[in-house]
């Protein structure tokens, strides 16, 4: 399976394996990452964006596929669209069946709301189930929130909002509380304290795991606690547009079932919008560790509704993708991999970096390493990869360490005959994050009144890159704190006539613009159906 060229560059990897083991290889200086960052990070290419010609921010920098999505045609005509009797009625309605709105939809019932999620797949199907590393908490004598506002807000390039980087780190301890106690099965010593790791760009050990099925865990928690309450779900039922009041307030939402195709108006006196990132989108080509709902369809949401984004331009390339075999071609390799002891290699078996820099500055020099440097390994689809020396965890920590710390990365190579005990793994980045996203204030009301949002679909908690275990961190914390505030905002929202008048507004300032597309959106699914030519 593996090409002649692979075996001899592993040959190699294995041979400088005690020698690499034994490095501390250097952290780059702030210039080196600065140069780097610049040269080779896919949010440097300026071929790939282009300015926004309508809508709140006008003039602003984004991805030539969310531009298109943003600028694309509604699904909705408003004047063939019936208002007037809503099919659900409720007080709080929440966009999206992931992480954020589990945690937003508890908080929300424990305020005493009328609750509904609506999600286009099935509760649960989203990216918190496909974390993996763990998520953080300065919960441990040695660390502080303060501290963990400094890790996180240089290596965000002191870009996230302040006021938003502070809630998630000072609430972040509770979070993990909160989940320990609603029965998340943290990875534990054997008198109860939690094992915690590092993580890129973190100077405190403080990523709490359960072993490299984090996200899984928690989103099993949580869609259970859902399920308990009885909490009413709407599966397969994708939101294709807000729904506003006489007021220009948030007010509901056209909801398409994905089965019948079936148009239905949901009714509400708040809207949170959960619908997490964007890697189905596939930026500049990269693949995607990203869950197949992964299509940006929040931003386009309310970007039609009035919200400004803040920092549409900031993409996460996680650093190791899987680049072989291909059948799992851009699935996440945790970050924990490295956090407990594996070395980033290249193609000839040098150690060229420091294992645990920050996830921009990873994946830029993997993309340098297999450019310019020359120093990538060929994959038999003619792909690029360096090496992730996993057989090295063992050697620095003993035998059995990467199955009782990492097991599901151990099935997922197992499954293709890769023995990731002995054999190291070949990796490139893998398009992740959405950095950017919809910009909200401290409470998670954004620009357009009654409108929340929380999770991946916010823009700003991290600025323009996040660190390991933020982002399970944040879905939590802004989460419930979006469900409570949503909840008591009920009882002072009179919620006036539905309207669509904003769809059409849109539409008028397309056409103003000069812009005409066949392209629909929100896009909701990807389409990966062969082209013809
Ligand atoms: O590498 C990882 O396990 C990913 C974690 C994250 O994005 O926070």
């Amino acid at each position: 399976m593996y090409t002649k060229e692979m075996l001899e560059s592993m040959e190699k990897v294995a041979a400088a394996r005690e020698k690499n083991a034994a490095l501390e290889p250097r952290r780059m200086t702030a210039e080196e990452k600065d140069t780097l960052l610049k040269t080779y990070h896919p949010d440097y290419k300026q071929s790939e964006f282009t300015l926004l010609s309508v809508g709140p921010n006008k003039g602003d920098k984004v991805p030539l596929e969310l531009a298109a999505l943003l600028q694309g045609n509604s699904r909705v005509d408003p004047a063939h669209t019936d208002l007037s009797h809503p099919d659900y009625d409720t007080d709080v309605l929440i966009i999206g069946g992931g992480g954020a709105g589990a945690a937003a939809a508890i908080e929300a019932d424990n305020a005493g709301a009328k609750v509904m999620i609506v999600t286009k797949l099935r509760m649960g199907d989203a990216n918190t189930m496909m974390a993996e590393g763990g998520i953080q908490a300065a919960d441990k004598p040695n660390d502080s929130p303060a501290i963990h506002y400094l890790d996180a807000f240089g290596g965000g390039h002191f870009a996230a909002k302040p006021e938003l980087l502070r809630t998630l780190v000072t609430e972040a301890p509770e979070a993990i509380q909160w989940l320990n106690e609603l029965g998340v099965e943290f990875d534990k010593a054997p008198d109860g304290t939690m094992v915690t790791t590092h993580g890129g760009g973190t100077s405190r050990k403080r990523m709490h795991a359960a072993k490299d099925y984090s996200g899984a865990e928690i989103m099993r928690t949580l869609r259970d606690e859902v399920l308990n309450r009885q909490i009413p779900i709407v599966d397969f039922t994708a939101a294709i547009e807000l729904i506003l009041d006489d007021k220009g307030n948030a007010a509901g939402a056209v909801l398409l079932n994905m089965e019948t195709h079936e148009i239905l108006i949901a009714r509400a006196k708040t809207v949170i919008i959960a619908t997490g990132g964007a890697g189905r989108l596939h930026y500049q080509g990269f693949p995607t560790s990203n869950h197949y709902g992964a299509t940006a369809d929040g931003l386009v949401l309310a970007y039609r509704a009035g919200a400004k984004l803040l920092y549409p331009d900031t993409l996460q390339y996680h650093p190791t993708g899987t680049a072989y075999p291909e059948q799992i071609f851009g699935a996440l390799v945790t970050e924990k991999v490295r956090s407990v002891g594996a070395m980033l290699i290249n193609a000839d078996g040098e150690a060229f970096m420091h294992p645990l820099e920050t996830r921009d500055v990873s994946a830029a020099s993997i993309i340098r390493e297999c450019s310019d440097h020359g120093k990538g390994v060929t994959t038999p689809g003619g792909g690029k990869g360096v090496w992730l020396d996993t057989p090295m965890i063992e050697l620095k920590n003993g035998e059995g360490t990467i199955e009782a710390r990492i097991p599901a990365m151990l099935r997922m190579f197992a499954k293709y005959g890769i023995d990731i005990r002995k054999e190291p793994i070949l990796v490139y980045p893998t398009l992740h994050y959405q950095n950017g996203g919809i910009d909200i204030h401290a409470d998670c009301e954004s620009g357009v009144e009654n409108l929340f949002v929380a999770g991946e679909a916010v823009g700003g908690i991290h600025g323009r890159n996040r660190l390991m275990g933020n982002s399970l961190l944040d879905i939590i914390v802004f989460g419930r704190n979006a469900g409570r505030n949503a909840a008591v905002k009920t009882q002072k929202v009179c919620t006036g006539a539905l309207s669509l008048s904003h769809v059409e507004a849109f539409a008028a300032e397309l056409s103003a613009a000069g812009i005409h597309t066949d392209l629909v959106s929100p896009k909701l699914l990807p389409d990966y159906r062969r082209q013809q030519n």
